[in-house]
């Protein structure tokens, strides 16, 4: 039995992922919470005859800070037994929003989801989308630290997106359409520079044309930057995050139901899972995305690929650290220094 659940459920990466885990063949039971919407967003997918039980748990009307009792309790009903939680919930940027002010609001929400974690669901996996993740997985471990229940194997930033965006637009060059079969590890962290794809590690082996590969390399670390113009005010990737997450939770699924050899790039915190401490000690980050392989009880081992890299993409690695030291400091202290 794999209870699965999603708390920001009702957003717009929140409907499309539930839906695929409404329709996943894996899980068994899923739960939505969010401050709005749940009910109906849930309604609406139980009607859809796959094997997921559903329930929507929303937060007590008006409740948007989640300081009342009804709120609290819709989040113990929904984590209470979860294998798996992801985590979308947060505000996308509006105009006249500072980074500031939007990195404050999605810490807040971010924390205050993970404090519940920590009470109903200690032992779950958690994966986490909300941005900006290379801050908001160093606030999960922190809380879950302070509650004395944090463990490195089982807390993920989702960077999958990244991947899915290497694999497609290194298509887009080659003409060629079939996301299988290329296999291309994602590297650092999960905005903009701190994006580092490894092309010279894909597997089986690419070509790209050097003229060709710096507009790459750009297109991947910015490739948000598409969508968010092409919608034109009205919020950024959704659905493609949306599928991302849904294949990164079914990978930790399928590792926790004893599948072999899955490995994912993923943000974690190195100095707590096998193989981790030696790349934490050549990046001088504790938190840094690279392929991990998965087990029944999440991370077995990080693999160090960084070794392999060639020049080019060591450049943007050391780029990628600078950038990532910031955001994680900034994560921790909001916790440490609250
Ligand atoms: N608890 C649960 N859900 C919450 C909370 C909270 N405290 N606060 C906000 N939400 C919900 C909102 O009600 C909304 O349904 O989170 C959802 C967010 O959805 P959208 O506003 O549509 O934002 P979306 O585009 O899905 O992005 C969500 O993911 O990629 C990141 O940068 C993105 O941080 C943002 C997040």
């Amino acid at each position: 039995m794999v209870k699965a659940v999603v708390l920001g459920a009702s957003g717009g990466i929140g409907q499309p992922l539930s839906l695929l885990c409404k329709i996943s063949t894996l899980i068994d039971e899923l739960s939505l919470f969010d401050v709005v919407n749940t009910p109906g967003v849930a309604a609406d997918l139980s009607h859809i005859s796959s094997k997921a039980k559903i329930d929507g748990y929303v937060a007590e009307k008006g409740d948007f800070k989640g300081e009342k009792e009804g709120t609290e309790q819709a989040k113990k009903a929904a984590l209470t037994g979860a294998d798996v939680v992801i985590i979308p919930a947060g505000v996308p940027r509006k105009p006249g929003m500072t980074r500031d002010d939007l990195f404050n609001i999605n810490a807040g929400i971010v924390r205050d989801l993970v404090v519940a974690c920590s009470k109903y669901c200690p032992n779950a996996s958690i994966l986490v989308i909300s941005n900006p993740v290379n801050s908001t997985v160093p606030i999960a471990a922190e809380v879950l630290k302070k509650a004395g229940v944090f463990n490195p194997k089982k807390l993920f930033g989702v960077t999958t997106l990244d991947v899915v965006r290497a694999e497609t637009f290194v298509q887009d060059i080659s003409g060629e359409r079939n996301t299988d079969k290329v296999v291309i590890p994602v590297v650092g962290g999960h905005s903009g520079a701190t994006i580092v794809p490894l092309f010279s590690q894909a597997k089986p082996s690419i070509n790209i044309p050097a003229d060709k590969l710096d507009a790459l390399v750009n297109r991947v670390q910015f490739g948000g930057d598409e969508v968010v113009k092409a919608k034109d005010g009205a919020g950024s990737a959704t659905l493609s995050m949306a599928y991302a997450g849904f294949r990164f939770a079914e990978s930790i699924i399928k590792a926790m139901k004893g599948e072999k050899g899955i490995v994912e790039p993923t943000f974690v915190y190195l100095p707590g899972v096998a193989g981790g401490e030696e790349i934490a000690k050549a990046t001088g980050v504790d938190f840094f995305s690279v392929p991990v392989e998965l087990g029944p009880e999440g991370v077995e081992k990080a693999i160090n690929i960084l070794p392999s890299a060639n020049d080019y993409e060591k450049k943007l690695i050391d780029e990628a650290i600078k950038g990532l030291k910031t955001n994680i400091t900034s994560g921790v202290e909001f916790v440490t220094k609250a």
